[in-house]
C-alpha cells in the first residue's frame, strides 16, 4: 500500500468523528480543541517522526524492532504495543458496527425517526454484537491476505470523499438557527480550562488515539518504506490531513447539537451519555435536509466505513506481524486467532456501554499515554542516531531543523508526556 495513504488510513477513522465530538463534548468543548491543536504540532508530529524512524531504521516489526534497536529490555514496550491494539480493535470495532448498521438502515430503511431512542437501542445488545462481529471479519479478512488492492483503492476515492461530504455538511450548517450557541460552545474557549488537568490529558489523549501513536503502528508501516521518503515532512502531512478532518467534523457536530435540541446530550454527566453525539447529530442532520439527506448519510456512512475499516487494518497489522515475528506462526492463523479472541473480548463494550467507555479510558487512552512517553524517552536516549536516520530523504531545511527535533524529543517531549500520563493515571485512579 501506498505509504501515505496507509498511515493517512490509520489516522483518520472513528477517532475522528465519534471519539473527537465525544470527548469535545465532555471536556468543555472549546478549550480543549485549543490544547488538542497545540499538542498535535508539539507532541504528536514528533512523536510520529520519532515512530517512522524506528520503523524505517529497523525495517522489523515493533517487537523485534524494539529489541534490534533497544536491547531486549525493552521488549515488554513492543507486547504494551500488542496488548494495546488487542483492546483498542476489540471495543473500536463495536463503534465501526454502530456506523455499518447505520449505513446499511440508510441504504435499505431510511433515517431513524428519533435519533437519540434509535442510538439507545442500536448501541448496546446483542444486534451491536452480531455488526461488531461482521466488523471484525471484515477486518480478519483483508490482514489475513485478502483484498488489500480493493481496500487501497476504495480508499484512495473515498477518504477524500469523506472530507468533502464533511466540508459539505459544515457549510450546510452555518445556515441552522441556533448554531451560534454550538460555535461558541466548540470555538471560545475559557482560558482556565486550558489549565485544567483533566482537560489537557484529554487532548493529549486524542491526540495520541487519533493520530494512532504510543502504539507502534505507523511504525509497522514505517518498517516497508524506502529511503526516498522525507519523513518529517510527511509527518506533517498526516498530522495535517487528521486534525483537519477532526476540526471539520466538529463544525458539523456541534452546530448541529445545539440547533437540533440535543445539548442536554452534552450537559449530561454521565460517562456513556457522549458516546453518541455523533451518532445522533449526524442522522439528525440528515433528516432535517430533506429529499437530499438520505443520500448524503449513504455516502457519508459509507466513506466513513471505509475509513474505520483502514484503521482496524492497521491496529490488527500491529499485532500480527509483532507476533509473526516473535512466534514464526504464519500471517494467517495468527490473523484468525487474533481475531477470534478480540471478537470474544469485544461482546463486553457491544453488551454493555459502561465497558466501552473503561476500555476506551484504559487501552485507548492509559496504554497509548505508556507507550507515547517510552517511545519518546527511547528515541531521545537509548536509540542509535535518529536524526540521521530522518536526515535521510530529508531536504536541506529539514535536516538544519532536525538537530532542534532531537533536543524537543530529548528533553522537552518525555516532561510533557510523562506529565501527561501522570494526569492519565490520577484521573483514571484518584477522580471522585
Ligand atoms: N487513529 C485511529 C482513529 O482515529 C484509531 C487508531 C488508534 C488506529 C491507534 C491505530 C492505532 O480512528
Amino acid at each position: 500500500m501506498g505509504f501515505l495513504l496507509a498511515a493517512v488510513g490509520s489516522a483518520v477513522g472513528l477517532g475522528n468523528m465519534w471519539r473527537f465530538s465525544a470527548t469535545a463534548s465532555q471536556s468543555g468543548g472549546a478549550a480543549f480543541v485549543v490544547l488538542y491543536l497545540l499538542l498535535t504540532l508539539i507532541v504528536g508530529i514528533p512523536l510520529l517522526m520519532a515512530e517512522l524512524s524506528i520503523g524505517r531504521k529497523m525495517r522489523l516489526s515493533p517487537i523485534s524492532a524494539l529489541r534490534k534497536a533497544g536491547g531486549s529490555g525493552w521488549v515488554p514496550l513492543g507486547y504494551l504495543f500488542v496488548a494495546s491494539g488487542f483492546f483498542i480493535l476489540a471495543f473500536y470495532s463495536v463503534i465501526a458496527g454502530w456506523a455499518l448498521r447505520l449505513g446499511l438502515e440508510a441504504i435499505f430503511v431510511g433515517l431513524p425517526q428519533d435519533p437519540a431512542a434509535h442510538f439507545g437501542d442500536i448501541s448496546s445488545g446483542p444486534f451491536a454484537a452480531v455488526f461488531h462481529l461482521v466488523f471484525i471479519a471484515l477486518t480478519v479478512f483483508v490482514v489475513s491476505g485478502g483484498v488489500k488492492k480493493g481496500i487501497e483503492r476504495a480508499a484512495t476515492i473515498l477518504m477524500p470523499a469523506l472530507f468533502i461530504i464533511l466540508v459539505g455538511l459544515a457549510v450546510w450548517a452555518v445556515s441552522l438557527d441556533g448554531a451560534g450557541e454550538g460555535y461558541r460552545f466548540y470555538l471560545t474557549p475559557d482560558i482556565s480550562g486550558i489549565f485544567d488537568p483533566q482537560t489537557i490529558a484529554d487532548a493529549a489523549g486524542q491526540t495520541y488515539f487519533s493520530l494512532s501513536l504510543g502504539m507502534g503502528a505507523l511504525l509497522t508501516f514505517a518498517s516497508y518504506l524506502g529511503k526516498e521518503h522525507n519523513l518529517p515532512r510527511e509527518s506533517s502531512i498526516i498530522a495535517a490531513a487528521d486534525f483537519g478532518v477532526a476540526f471539520i467534523a466538529g463544525l458539523v457536530v456541534f452546530p448541529v447539537i445545539f440547533a437540533l435540541g440535543f445539548s442536554h446530550l452534552i450537559e449530561g454527566l454521565a460517562p456513556g451519555d457522549a458516546e453518541g453525539v455523533l451518532f445522533i447529530a449526524l442522522p439528525a442532520a440528515f433528516d432535517s435536509m430533506g429529499v437530499f439527506g438520505r443520500a448524503v448519510a449513504i455516502a457519508f456512512f459509507v466513506a466513513l466505513i471505509v475509513g474505520a475499516l483502514t484503521s482496524t487494518i492497521s491496529l490488527l497489522e500491529v499485532v500480527v506481524s509483532s507476533l509473526m515475528d516473535e512466534t514464526k506462526i504464519e500471517r494467517k492463523k495468527l490473523a484468525y486467532t487474533m481475531g477470534a479472541a478480540i471478537a470474544v473480548v469485544g461482546l463486553a463494550p457491544a453488551f454493555d456501554i459502561q465497558w466501552l467507555v473503561r476500555m476506551n479510558n484504559w487501552a485507548g487512552t492509559l496504554f497509548l499515554g505508556i507507550g507515547a512517553f517510552a517511545t519518546v524517552v527511547f528515541v531521545g536516549w537509548f536509540m542509535d542516531d535518529p536524526v540521521g536516520e530522518l536526515a535521510v530523504g530529508a531536504g536541506t531545511l529539514t535536516r538544519k531543523t532536525l538537530r532542534l527535533w532531537y533536543l524537543l524529543t530529548k528533553y522537552v517531549l518525555p516532561v510533557i508526556t510523562g506529565t501527561v500520563l501522570y494526569f492519565m493515571i490520577r484521573n483514571l485512579f484518584f477522580s471522585s
